[in-house]
């Protein structure tokens, strides 16, 4: 019975608990409780009215200012009205925690899990859960959903950078540590936080062009898509369209049973061995079922093969691609062993139309009770019940995006930098290297290293966060070199050495999905412009994913994939310029071209082209031991 949930005796006690409360609930507040709305169609009354379980804030869905203080206050407001309603069941507050408590200005922002997967360090991954839980948990928040266990298999996907890599191996052993660090040293504790393991099964997967998410044929405007609409203006919508967004999240998975079990579902074992209590589903579709109506990956392999006591939560108004009838997606996903439903914005009609399916037939109460069972035995299991005052207990505001939280994250982000090539061996550069020429605006933009998930949903160039940037980080580092800053590369001074800074244009999901993952003509331009000015040039590359870099290969001497490397983006200079070494290691197979795509490790023995660079790739250097020992 424990399991992974840790001792016996908890889990009885809290199963013992859920029982009892079941027992007293109406239909119509066991409903409630598996019922999740955003924060933006709910009211804290309406939360004591209907006694919801949950209520989230999706990407970007932040208060008004965007301070811990009043994220604080937002969450607790929630969570005191649900405290009043008739048995007063805890709300619990979820987030997309991806890569630190990201929505949230001033909070430590850690590379994302692409980086994290080319460290490979479990201990480094457990530190950072543990960080974010703490920093989560100060605003009132006891839920994040991740860690994601995406097998990435065409990285042109724009979700590439939530997962950790194309290793099951190795993304269920950073997971299975992530979950650890969220949980600390007990699941009950006032800073422990809910990890959501995401997005089962095999989100991605799915074959380019299978997406159906956006209908091009005949929607023309984004504005009547509540979702899509948040992602940002209209006529940018249009133009990724073109791009090829929405061509792969949440489409067909094509591998048969065997590579579905052998490649995607070991980390969901590893990260439910480690003790996750949530695991939410993917959008996409397998074996001519959406995932959210999948009865057999969802109760009988998740639940019942796997072993899986927690509850299930459904993706963001995913259940509504099921059918064209409303009614006919509740009855589908509950009856598939979906427990709670992420209703962003209609909850009412979800509730009725699942009340009216319970009173016809079509839903049994075994179902439902099964469901809320599982739903408060994690509440109990959390100590959510137990929060007389507790809110007190929760970790003080002052723990946002504190130094001892972005020495880690400047950590993980020194450590991340995977060195592809190295010429010459140019780096590390010598410390008595006189001027340095660096261009491109990713150089020096907070913004543009954290990438998607920041802020807003989709992220965006600027100073939206406090948080280091590569150029200050080499002027930290070298004080006595002119270290120039030309972010077009327009001017005509020479240096001996210049550092040419690439960053993809910030995305999520599937707005980042790509047909092209090729530097556009304006990155190379800007290549070919440092090349003639400088003797050696050191190409850096803030990416989701990898790129095509084409002549990029030729005219760089060292080429370093940062990733996307978070608030600490200073911390990249240290092995550039031999403070660190370069130790990072792919984990992705990283195309030469786009034709070679995708790209990855599921293909059988010795199918499809060479990747340009393998798995396992990564130049490693030695730091300096100081500049006397320069050569
Ligand atoms: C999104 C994502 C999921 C996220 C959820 C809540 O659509 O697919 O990863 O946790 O909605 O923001």
């Amino acid at each position: 019975m424990s399991g992974a949930f840790g001792d016996a005796d908890a889990v009885a006690d809290a199963r013992a608990r859920a029982e009892s409360l079941l027992a007293r609930m109406t239909l119509r507040e066991k409903i409630g409780q598996m019922t999740q709305a955003e924060k933006n169609s709910v009211t804290p009354d309406e939360v004591r009215e209907h006694g919801l379980g949950s209520v989230i804030s999706g990407g970007g869905g932040n208060p008004e200012p965007n301070t811990p203080a009043a994220w604080r206050d937002m969450v607790l407001g929630f969570r005191r009205a649900a405290s009043e309603s008739r048995l007063g069941i805890p709300l619990i507050y979820g987030v997309d925690a991806v890569h630190g408590h990201n929505n949230v200005v001033g909070a430590t922002i850690f590379p994302h899990n692409v980086g994290l997967g080319a460290v490979g360090d479990a201990d480094l991954v457990r530190r950072i859960g543990r960080v974010t839980a703490v920093e989560v948990a100060a605003t009132g928040v006891r839920w994040n959903f991740a860690p994601a266990v995406s097998v990435p298999v065409d990285v042109r996907w724009g979700r590439t950078y939530e997962g950790y890599g194309q290793d099951p191996e190795l993304v269920g052993r950073l997971a299975a540590a992530y979950v650890e660090g969220l949980r600390g040293d007990r699941w009950n504790a006032p800073d422990a936080v809910l990890p959501s393991v995401k997005h089962y099964l095999a989100d991605g997967a799915a074959t380019i062009g299978t997406s159906t998410r956006w209908d091009r044929a005949s929607v023309k405007s984004v504005a009547d898509d509540p979702t899509l609409a948040n992602a940002g203006p209209a006529a940018e919508f249009l133009q990724v369209l073109d791009r090829g967004a929405w061509t792969i999240d949440q489409g067909v998975v094509g591998f048969d049973e065997g590579t579905l079990r052998e490649a995607f579902l070991p980390p969901y074992r590893a990260a439910i061995d480690a003790g996750a209590l949530n695991v939410m589903v993917s959008y996409g579709s397998w074996g001519g079922l959406r995932m959210h109506a999948h009865r057999t990956l969802i109760t009988d392999v998740l639940k019942e093969e796997l072993g899986f006591e927690g509850f299930v939560v459904s993706d963001w108004a995913a259940i509504d691609q099921i059918h064209d009838d409303p009614a006919v997606c509740v009855e589908r996903s509950i009856d598939a062993g979906i427990d709670m439903v992420m209703v962003p914005f209609d909850w009412r009609r979800f509730m009725d139309l699942l009340e009216a399916a319970v009173d016809r037939g079509d839903v049994p109460l075994a179902r439902i009770d099964d469901a809320v069972r599982r739903v408060l035995t994690v509440k109990f299991h959390l100590g959510l019940f137990d929060e007389a005052g507790e809110a007190e207990r929760e970790p003080p505001l002052s723990v946002v995006g504190r130094q001892e939280h972005r020495r880690i994250a400047h950590e993980a982000a020194r450590r991340s930098a995977v060195l592809l090539q190295n010429r010459g061996s140019v780096l590390p550069l010598s410390p008595s290297l006189p001027s340095l020429l660096v261009a491109g605006v990713g150089a020096d933009d907070v913004g543009l290293q954290c990438g998607g998930w920041t802020i807003s949903w989709m992220g965006g160039a600027g100073p939206i966060t406090p948080g280091s940037t590569l150029l200050q980080g080499l002027r930290r580092l070298r004080p006595d070199a002119d270290v120039a800053y030309d972010p077009d590369g327009r001017g005509a001074s020479r240096a001996p050495v210049g550092i040419v800074v690439l960053a993809e244009e910030p995305y999520a999901e599937g707005m980042g999905d790509r047909h092209s993952l090729a530097l556009e003509q304006e990155e190379l331009t800007l290549v070919e412009r440092i090349r003639a000015r400088v003797d050696t040039l050191v190409l850096v590359l803030y990416a989701g994913r990898p790129r095509v870099l084409g002549d990029a290969v030729r005219l760089a001497d060292a080429i370093v994939c940062a990733w996307l490397p978070g608030s600490e983006g200073a911390a990249v200079a240290e092995p550039i310029v031999g403070a660190s070494a370069f130790e990072a290691r792919l984990r992705l197979r990283w195309p030469a071209a786009d034709g070679d795509l995708p790209l990855h490790p599921f293909c059988p023995a010795g199918g499809g082209p060479a990747a340009l660079f393998e798995i396992g790739a990564g130049l490693s250097t030695t730091r300096w031991a100081g500049p006397e020992s320069a050569a």
